[in-house]
C-alpha cells in the first residue's frame, strides 16, 4: 500500500495518515463520509508531468478539470502554471472562478449547445470542435457577434487503448472527434472563416490506459494528418494536444505506466515525425486528470453494521455510490484500509456495502481486512479523481464535505450538503400545498 502511494503512512497511533495528516482525527473533526486530498501530492503528480515532458521544450498541461473541480483543486493547479482543458460551461464558469487565463484554457466538450459556445467565444478560450455541424454553429456565432476565436478540432485517431469499453474514446465507433476522412475538409471550412485562428489539432483516446502503444500509434497519426494539413492545406498548427489517459495504481498488482515512460515512447515519434513532414515545432499540450489528482484523495466511512449471512460477511458504511460511483458504474477496485488500526493484518474476508437501497451498491467485493467493528473508519483509497464529482444525493443522501491537507495542515475546502440542500430549488405547485 504505503510502496507506490508515499503520501500515504501509518502514525504512532496506527493510524492512516494522508500528506502527514491523521485520517482517523479528521473523521473524528468534520464528520464522515468525508472526502481529504493532499495538497503537496497534487503539485508533485503536476510537476512529474510537466517535468517528463521538458526536454521537448514547449509544452502546456492542462488539467482535466472533469477529474476534480473542487476549487481549492482547482487553485493549487492554477498556481502551479497549468492550463485547464474544460466540457462544459459549469467548468468555465469553474476555471475561471479559480483563476485560469482564459488563453490557457481549452474547451473539449462534446455536444456543445449554442450557448456553450456564445460564452466560449466570449471568454476568449480556445474552443476544441468535435463535429462538422459544431464548427458551422460556431461560425454563424463569431458572425453574429462579430468575434474572433481560436479553434482547434478533435480527430478520431481510430485506436483502441485497451482500457474499460466506458473509457476508451478514440475508437472508429465512438461518438467523440471527427474521423481522418472528414478532418481535411473541416480545416479548410475553418479556414475559409477569417474570423477563425485555425491554431491546433486534438486527440484523446481513452482513460485509465496503462500502456505507451495506444498513444504512440495515436500520436503517429496525429502528425501524419498535420504533415496532410500542411502539403494539402498549406495549415502550418500552434499546437498538437494529445490528450490526457494516463492511467493510476489502483492496485500493487496492476500495470501502470509513468509520464516518464510516456514521454520516453512519444518524443522520438514526434521528433521523427516532424521531419518527416517538415513541420514547424508545435506547442505540445497535455490533458491528464486522473494521473494529477487521483491518488492525492481518499473518501473516510465510518463502519455501523457488521452483517454475517451464511454466504458473505457484508460491512456496511456510512458512504456509498452516491460518493464513490467508479465501483458500481465500471466495476472499479479501489483498496480499502481501516484507517484506525492501518498496519493491521487481514483476519477476514468482506465485502463492504453501501447505504443505498440498490444491490450494486457494494464499494469493495471480497476483500481481505482486518477484523472490522463497528465504528473503524474505512478509507477507499485513490478516489481523488471522478470521485466527488460523479457524486450525487441519490436515495436522499447530501454530498459529504472535503478537506485539503497541506503538510500535515487540514483546511475544510467545502461543507458537507444538509438536507435543505435536498429541497433546495424545487417547487410544489400551489394546488399541492
Ligand atoms: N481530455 C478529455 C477530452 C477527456 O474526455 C478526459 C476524460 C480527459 C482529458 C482526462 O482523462 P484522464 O487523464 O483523467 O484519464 N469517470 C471515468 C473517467 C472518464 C474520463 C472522461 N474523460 C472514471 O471514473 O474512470
Amino acid at each position: 500500500m504505503l510502496d507506490f502511494r508515499p503520501h500515504l503512512g501509518i502514525n504512532q497511533r496506527g493510524h492512516l495518515t494522508l500528506g502527514g495528516a491523521d485520517l482517523v482525527e479528521l473523521a473524528e473533526k468534520y464528520g464522515t463520509p468525508l472526502y481529504v486530498y493532499d495538497e503537496q501530492r497534487i503539485r508533485q503528480r503536476y510537476r512529474e508531468f510537466r517535468d517528463a515532458f521538458a526536454g521537448y521544450g514547449d509544452v502546456l498541461v492542462c488539467y482535466a478539470c472533469k477529474a476534480n473541480t473542487s476549487l481549492a483543486v482547482l487553485s493549487i493547479l492554477r498556481h502551479e502554471g497549468a492550463g485547464a482543458d474544460i466540457v462544459s460551461e459549469g467548468e468555465l464558469y469553474l476555471a475561471l472562478k479559480a483563476g485560469f487565463q482564459a488563453e490557457k484554457i481549452i474547451f473539449t466538450g462534446n455536444n456543445k449547445s449554442d450557448r456553450e459556445l456564445e460564452r466560449a467565444v466570449e471568454a476568449g478560450v480556445v474552443i476544441n470542435l468535435d463535429s462538422l455541424h459544431e464548427l458551422e454553429r460556431l461560425i454563424e456565432i463569431v458572425e453574429a457577434q462579430k468575434a474572433e476565436a481560436k479553434v482547434s478540432f478533435r480527430v478520431n485517431p481510430e485506436v483502441s487503448p485497451e482500457t474499460h469499453p466506458h473509457l476508451a474514446t478514440g475508437l472508429r465507433e465512438s461518438k467523440f472527434g471527427i474521423h481522418e476522412e472528414l478532418v481535411l475538409k473541416a480545416y479548410e471550412r475553418a479556414l475559409s472563416c477569417s474570423r477563425l485562428d485555425v491554431a491546433g489539432i486534438h486527440m484523446h483516446i481513452g482513460s485509465q490506459i496503462t500502456k505507451v502503444e495506444p498513444y504512440v500509434e495515436a500520436t503517429r497519426r496525429l502528425f501524419d494528418i498535420m504533415g496532410r494539413l500542411r502539403r494539402e492545406l498549406n495549415l502550418e498548427l500552434e499546437f498538437a494536444d494529445l490528450g490526457g489517459g494516463v492511467g493510476i495504481r489502483y492496485s500493487a498488482e496492476q500495470p501502470y505506466i509513468t509520464p516518464a515512460q510516456l514521454a520516453e515512447a512519444l518524443l522520438p515519434v514526434i521528433e521523427e515525425k516532424l521531419a518527416e513532414h517538415s513541420l514547424p515545432r508545435p506547442r505540445l499540450l497535455f490533458e491528464p486528470g486522473r494521473y494529477i489528482v487521483g491518488d492525492a484523495g481518499v473518501l473516510l466511512a465510518r463502519v455501523y453494521t457488521i452483517k454475517a449471512t451464511p454466504y458473505k460477511k457484508f460491512i456496511g458504511c456510512d458512504a456509498g455510490f452516491n460518493l464513490l460511483l467508479r465501483p458500481a458504474m465500471y466495476g472499479a477496485y479501489h483498496e480499502v484500509v481501516v484507517a484506525n488500526r492501518a498496519g493491521e493484518a487481514p483476519a477476514e474476508e468482506v465485502t463492504v456495502a453501501g447505504n443505498l437501497c440498490e444491490s450494486g451498491d457494494l464499494l469493495a467485493k471480497d476483500r481481505s481486512l482486518p477484523r472490522i467493528e463497528k465504528g473503524d473508519v474505512l478509507a477507499f483509497l485513490d478516489a481523488g479523481a471522478y470521485g466527488f464529482v460523479m457524486a450525487s444525493q441519490y436515495n436522499s443522501r447530501p454530498r459529504c464535505a472535503e478537506v485539503l491537507v497541506n503538510r500535515g495542515r487540514a483546511e475544510l475546502i467545502r461543507y458537507a450538503e444538509d438536507f435543505e440542500d435536498l429541497a433546495a430549488k424545487q417547487l410544489v405547485p400551489e394546488r399541492l400545498k
